[in-house]
């Protein structure tokens, strides 16, 4: 059902883009176990869009990702690039350079992340901004304490960020990158729309943590959400319980 009224508001955001690309500002994507689903049953539901529409649709197609590893080799499974490539880049054939993410490979790392924001700059911000949740409160990479002034940067990942992220690397967290590339909570903040996704009885802690906040806390980086005038929170009823 969530996922269904979510990729029901993703399809019209499509077709929006679709009616006027050059006016529309880029998708903001994220990756993690959250979306798996959710761009299952978006590519299921563009593949069934007349071809002229759906060729239109990746000709047009622009988006950039929240961020990726640092260090993992071009072409590594675990890397978000290929998380992108398997779950939309392939499954809807989009053209090269349709999907963005920060340049995990980078020798420097903080020359790729400027690059990164003026690239998205360049293309006038994000437009709808989807968004995970992370078992600390993190949106993208953005590692508590983080405020909302915050812009794309290399980041140090927490230690409970690559136990959670650990998963795609064998369960064994000390494989997990270091650091990474993300956009700040400033980029994100400036998207048109933003839908924070939370699924799952793992999430409930966190999830509760930051609805019981009644003013936005470094402390929880999502909690800064909350200062956004048009953000949806898209919640399934595991991550909604009472933890
Ligand atoms: C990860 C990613 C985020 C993601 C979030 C939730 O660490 N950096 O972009 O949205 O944390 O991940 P998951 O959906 O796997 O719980």
């Amino acid at each position: 059902m969530l996922c269904t009224r979510l990729v029901d508001q993703l399809e019209r955001s499509l077709r929006q883009i679709l009616q006027n690309p050059a006016a529309s500002r880029p998708l903001g994507l994220a990756t993690g176990r959250t979306m798996e689903p959710l761009y299952a049953a978006l590519v299921e539901r563009l593949l069934r869009w007349p071809s002229p529409d759906l060729a239109a649709l990746r000709r047009s197609w622009c988006s950039f990702n929240l961020d990726e590893y640092l260090g993992l080799p071009a072409g590594d499974p675990r890397s978000y690039r290929t998380f992108m490539d398997d779950r939309l880049g392939r499954p809807l054939a989009l053209p090269a350079g349709a999907l963005q993410l920060p340049d995990g490979q980078a020798a420097d790392g903080d020359a790729a992340a400027v690059a990164f924001r003026a690239a998205l700059q360049a293309k006038g911000g994000i437009g709808v901004q989807l968004l995970g949740l992370g078992s600390n409160g993190h949106v993208g990479f953005n590692e508590p304490p983080c405020g909302p002034r915050t812009r794309c940067r290399v980041v140090t990942l927490s230690g409970s960020t690559r136990e959670q992220n650990a998963g795609m690397f064998g369960g064994d967290s000390a494989t997990v990158p270091t650091r990474a590339i993300t956009l700040g909570l400033d980029e994100i903040l400036m998207a048109e729309d933003i839908h924070l996704v939370v699924t799952g009885a793992s999430k409930a802690p966190v999830l509760h943590a930051l609805l019981a906040l009644e003013h936005p806390d470094d402390r929880l980086p999502a909690s800064w959400l909350g200062s956004h005038r048009q953000v949806c929170l898209w919640a399934d009823a595991e991550a909604l319980q009472h933890p």
